[in-house]
């Protein structure tokens, strides 16, 4: 049974099918959100979803498919990550010009709200998890995008800066929550990152913020809203 939340619109989840993407699915679903799926492989959404969701097949490099993805919906969340250091599935493909297409795709359709999951560390250009593909310089760069295209016109966007990324159930850990990336290490449930960008769909203090999280200790929280008092910017 889904928990009580105002909000209605439809939402569009890229990136679905990964692990954060799965959990950003279902915590939408327990409130009750009406959610689109954009993949690129149909059995792979069907087989995690069913019925549960609407499924739209396409390509990240296609602006066309993303255009069909976007219309309609409310918001747009994307929990896309690269998985190669070249080709389709790359840093430069997937991070930023995927990104950067569906962000450009979405506030040409009437996006309203459009949060992403980015990484800590990402303006450190020497960081060595620039090694591969230059991924947090291409998150940056649509990190950047989003900033200048979602924050003007009535649109707003949420970007969360993950540290490295666990599985297991939400809402089991104190969360730590900072701006200007100032943190080097820690470690978050992806389930707690879905959460928050759940969250960012109708919390106002969650709308123009870009922030980084990762856990403080094992603890049972009720909710998660209250992070978002604690950004100021
Ligand atoms: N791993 C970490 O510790 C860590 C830390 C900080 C931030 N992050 C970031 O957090 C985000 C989520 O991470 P995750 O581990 O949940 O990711 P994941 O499981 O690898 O899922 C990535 C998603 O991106 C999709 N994708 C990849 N290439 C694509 C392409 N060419 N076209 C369309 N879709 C494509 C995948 O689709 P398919 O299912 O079709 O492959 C999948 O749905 C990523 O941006 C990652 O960089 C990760």
């Amino acid at each position: 049974m889904g928990a009580a939340t105002a909000y209605k619109g439809k939402v569009l989840v890229a990136g679905a099918t990964g692990k954060t993407g799965q959990w950003v699915v279902k915590r939408l679903l327990h409130y009750g959100i009406p959610v689109r799926v954009f993949s690129r492989v149909r059995d792979k959404a069907w087989s995690m979803f069913g019925e549960s969701v609407e499924i739209m097949t396409g390509k990240i490099q296609s602006a066309a498919d993303i255009a069909d993805a976007v219309k309609g919906c409310e918001a747009v969340i994307s929990a896309l990550g690269s998985s190669a250091v070249t080709g389709e599935s790359s840093p430069g493909d997937v991070d930023r010009d995927g990104v950067i297409r569906l962000i450009d795709e979405s506030a040409k359709r009437g996006v309203k709200h459009f949060g992403i999951v980015s990484s800590m560390a990402v303006t450190k250009w020497y960081h060595p998890l620039n090694l591969f593909g230059g991924v947090l310089l291409k998150k940056w760069e649509a990190e950047e995008h989003l900033r200048k295209v979602f924050s003007r016109e009535g649109r707003s966007y949420t970007i969360v800066r993950p540290g490295g990324l666990t599985d297991g159930e939400p809402l089991r850990h104190k969360l730590h929550v900072d701006i200007g990336d100032r943190l080097w290490s820690g470690w978050i449930n992806r389930s707690d990152v879905a959460e928050l960008l759940v969250l960012s769909l109708w919390v106002e203090k969650a709308k123009n913020k870009t922030f980084e999280v990762i856990n403080e200790a094992e603890e049972e929280q009720l909710g998660l809203e209250h992070y978002y008092d604690s950004l100021n910017q």
